[in-house]
C-alpha cells in the first residue's frame, strides 16, 4: 500500500542537504510500523513525502498503487485529505476554536454538512475519551488531552493511513503510554496502517515492525512480534 523507490529528498541551503538519500521500502495495508533514528536522519521528512506534503527530488512513491510522482498538487491535496492522517509533536490545533470545531474542521474542509461534521466529531472524541470536553478550548486541556484531540482530528475521515511524528514527544511518560495505547487500539479497530516516529525503544517495541533510519538512509527493519 505504501512503496518507496529509490527515493532522494535533497534541501537547496547555503549547502545541499540530502535527508534522504535513496529510500527503498514497503509498508503493506493495516501494518503498524515504528520509525526510528537518530537526530536529522530524515525521519520527518520521509513521513512528509509519504503524506504528500512535499515531493522527493527523485525516485518513486506510490500510495494504494498509485504514483504519486504524475500528480499535480491539487491532486496531491485530495489524497491527502481522503487517505492521510497526521498526528505532530506540537498537536497543531487551532487555538480559537473548541475541541469540537477542531474535529470537525476536516470534514467541513471535505464538504460535510455543519450538523453531520458535528456529529461525527463528538463520536470521535468520546472514543478519545473527551466526551467532556467538546466546548473547551485547546488551552484549557492538558498536553495529553490536546493530543487526544489531534488524534481524533487526525481520524476524522477515518484515513486509511496514519502518519504519526513523534506524537508522545511532549507528554509524560504516562500520558505518553496511554496516547499510545490508544493509536494502537485505533489501528486495531478501525485497521489503519501506522507509522510512527519515536525516539522510545519501548514505543518501538511495541510495534509489529521498527524501520531504522541514519543519514538518510535504511540502516534497519526489522520485524517481530509486538511487545505490549
Ligand atoms: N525544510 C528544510 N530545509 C532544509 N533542510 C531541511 C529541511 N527539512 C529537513 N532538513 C534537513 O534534512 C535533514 C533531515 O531532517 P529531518 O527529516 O527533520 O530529520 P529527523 O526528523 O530524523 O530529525 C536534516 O539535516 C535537516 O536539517
Ligand atoms: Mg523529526
Amino acid at each position: 500500500m505504501i512503496r518507496l523507490i529509490d527515493v532522494v529528498k535533497e534541501f537547496d541551503c547555503k549547502r545541499k542537504v540530502r535527508a534522504l538519500d535513496g529510500i527503498n521500502l514497503s509498508i503493506d495495508r493495516g501494518e503498524m510500523v515504528a520509525l526510528v533514528g537518530p537526530s536529522g536522519s530524515g525521519k520527518s521528512t520521509l513521513l512528509n513525502l509519504i503524506g504528500t506534503l512535499d515531493r522527493p527530488t527523485s525516485g518513486e512513491i506510490w500510495l494504494d498503487g498509485q504514483n504519486l510522482s504524475g500528480l499535480t498538487d491539487d491532486e496531491l491535496t485530495r489524497i491527502r485529505r481522503d487517505k492521510i492522517g497526521f498526528i505532530f509533536q506540537f498537536f497543531n490545533l487551532l487555538p480559537s476554536l473548541t475541541c469540537v470545531e477542531n474535529v470537525a474542521l476536516p470534514l467541513h474542509l471535505r464538504g460535510w454538512k455543519k450538523a453531520q461534521a458535528r456529529a461525527r466529531a463528538e463520536e470521535l472524541l468520546e472514543l478519545v475519551g473527551l466526551k467532556h470536553r467538546l466546548e473547551h478550548l485547546p488551552d484549557e486541556l492538558s498536553g495529553g488531552e490536546r493530543q487526544r484531540v489531534a488524534i481524533a482530528r487526525a481520524l476524522s475521515v477515518y484515513p486509511p493511513i496514519l502518519l504519526a511524528d513523534e506524537p508522545t514527544g511532549n507528554l509524560d511518560s504516562k500520558t505518553g503510554a496511554e496516547i499510545l495505547d490508544l493509536i494502537r487500539d485505533l489501528h486495531e479497530r478501525l485497521g489503519a496502517t501506522v507509522l510512527m516516529v519515536t525516539h522510545d525503544a519501548g514505543v518501538a517495541a511495541s510495534c509489529e515492525r521498527t524501520i531504522t533510519l541514519r543519514d538518510g538512509r535504511l540502516a534497519g527493519d526489522e520485524v517481530r512480534a509486538a511487545r505490549r
